[in-house]
């Protein structure tokens, strides 16, 4: 039988109270949401989960000292809003130092979906960082589940559930100080507890914060994340922020959008909340009825779009293709290390992205890594005769020089479809498999990047 969202909301439907949703927040109830990754949830993978249906979107963990300083810049090319900030060059005076993209935000298609996540251990320091994105966003969430020393080192993450009463004023300070005023929800993410009743108390203290809504990860901090979930302490944390009219999201293992509607109407959660399965396909928040898991080469395709036009990080990107690109399809194992876009399209055969792709490696300074030129004409970087480079590349270059001399160059890419609808896609060359639940159920990539290539350059490492 299949379970539709309204079945699983009628099981939380006798929650008495409820806290006010602001006027731009969001209510968290009846959604199932990707869950905070950081590296793999940077924009283009947002856009991507919003494409195949999640309901809202959770961006990487910030820590609050990264945003704190940042400069907030719209992208004259694809109008992202973009924060930047020099990164830290380690005490070396002389290092070239290049402004780093901390994070992105599309405004239009992460519109009424965008949750920013903030790592921190300092209620002035959280609001004085939720304050540079309260504007761009939908709610601010907290991290309380983060089990790395990185973090809790810091007193963040998993380490605020041992010091409820700082965690506690971290929530208070930014309902008060940034939900109030930019009328927006604050919530917090957190893991069980050993001791169920250490879970309650500190559960019943975080629901009377003010905030609008609290995910469950079903792992104590410990656990590690191949270990299965616990569910068992899941009903009393539901109860207990239904009691207060909180919303309750669960999170730990949840595999699809119907997976969670019954675990929704099972435990009588309000949402549910997905990480890994999500990285490994996105189109896992396609309902059966409606599809169902798409094949992983449709996947990377539309992934690829969307970090062409979101000029994602190369690096970022395939680190994401790894985990999209199943370990048994080594013929496209080329994809996963090439140094340019163009030759992740080529690997990949995408035709009909080469000169997008071309275009946005000229923009991040990628084209000189080039196997061959475009199309046999356009040279390397290194080569200074513009005349000899392909339309799609003169383009790129346009809109880069405007946009290094303070302008607004003119759009010359092709604009993403919208995140829900537009017609089929083409794919030239892409040989389909057979069906799209063979080819989904393949495992994801074993052999992550180099490390090199996907250190956060500012953002700590996954959670
Ligand atoms: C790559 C990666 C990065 C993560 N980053 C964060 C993070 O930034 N913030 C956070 O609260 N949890 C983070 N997590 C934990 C997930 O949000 C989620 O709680 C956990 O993976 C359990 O969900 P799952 O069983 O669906 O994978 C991360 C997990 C992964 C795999």
């Amino acid at each position: 039988m299949t379970t539709t969202i309204a079945d699983a909301a009628g099981a939380s439907a006798q929650a008495v109270p409820r806290v006010p949703i602001p006027a731009k927040g969001v209510d968290y109830r009846n959604k199932i949401v990707l869950a905070p990754m950081v590296r793999s949830g940077e924009l283009p993978s947002r856009l991507l989960a919003l494409k195949y249906g999640a309901d809202l979107v959770w961006g990487p963990e910030t820590i609050d000292r990264a945003m704190i300083g940042a400069t907030r810049k719209i992208n004259p090319r694809n109008g992202l809003v973009e924060f930047t900030r020099l990164p830290s060059n380690g005490g070396r005076t002389n290092a070239a130092v290049k402004e780093s993209t901390i994070y992105r935000i599309d405004p239009n298609r992460e519109k009424g979906k965008l949750i920013y996540q903030i790592g921190t251990a300092n209620p002035e320091l959280a609001v004085q960082a939720a304050k540079m994105v309260a504007a761009d966003v939908d709610g601010i969430d907290v991290n309380s589940g983060c089990p790395k020393p990185f973090s809790t080192s810091g007193g963040m993450g998993a380490a605020l559930l041992r010091t409820p009463d700082l965690l506690c004023s971290i929530l208070e300070a930014l309902v008060k100080e940034v939900g109030e005023p930019f009328q927006i929800g604050i919530s917090v993410k957190i893991r069980i507890l050993a001791d169920p009743q250490d879970t309650e108390a500190l559960v019943t203290r975080l629901v009377r914060t003010g905030i609008t809504g609290l995910t469950v990860h079903c792992r104590t901090t410990p656990m590690r994340p191949r270990e299965r979930a616990i569910r068992d302490q899941l009903s009393m944390v539901a109860r207990i922020c239904h009691e207060a009219g909180v919303a309750c999201l669960m999170n730990g293992d949840v595999t699809s959008r119907d997976h969670g509607l019954e675990l929704m109407s099972e435990f009588g959660v309000d949402g549910a909340m997905i990480a890994t399965s999500g990285e490994a396909n996105s189109s896992c928040f396609r309902s059966q009825a409606d599809g169902g898991l798409a094949p992983w080469r449709d996947v990377v395709y539309e992934y690829m779009r969307f970090c062409i036009d979101c000029e994602n990080r190369l690096g970022n990107t395939k680190y994401l293709l790894n985990m999209l690109i199943p370990g048994k399809a080594k013929e496209f194992n080329q994809a996963k290390v090439a140094k340019s876009y163009l030759d992740v399209c080529r690997f990949l055969k995408f035709e009909d992205l080469y000169s997008q792709a071309a275009a946005v490696d000229v923009i991040l300074g990628l084209d000189d890594k080039w196997t061959s030129p475009l199309d046999g004409e356009a040279p390397s970087q290194s080569d200074t005769k513009p005349d000899s480079k392909s339309e799609a590349v003169k383009n790129a270059m346009t809109s880069e020089s405007a946009r290094a001399a303070g302008g607004g160059a003119a759009r010359k890419k092709t604009p993403s479809p919208a995140v829900h609808g537009g017609g089929p896609v083409r794919r030239t060359s892409t040989p389909k498999p057979k069906t799209a639940e063979a080819s989904a159920d393949q495992p994801i990539a074993e052999s992550p990047a180099p490390a090199s290539e996907t250190q956060p350059q500012v953002q700590p490492q996954a959670v």
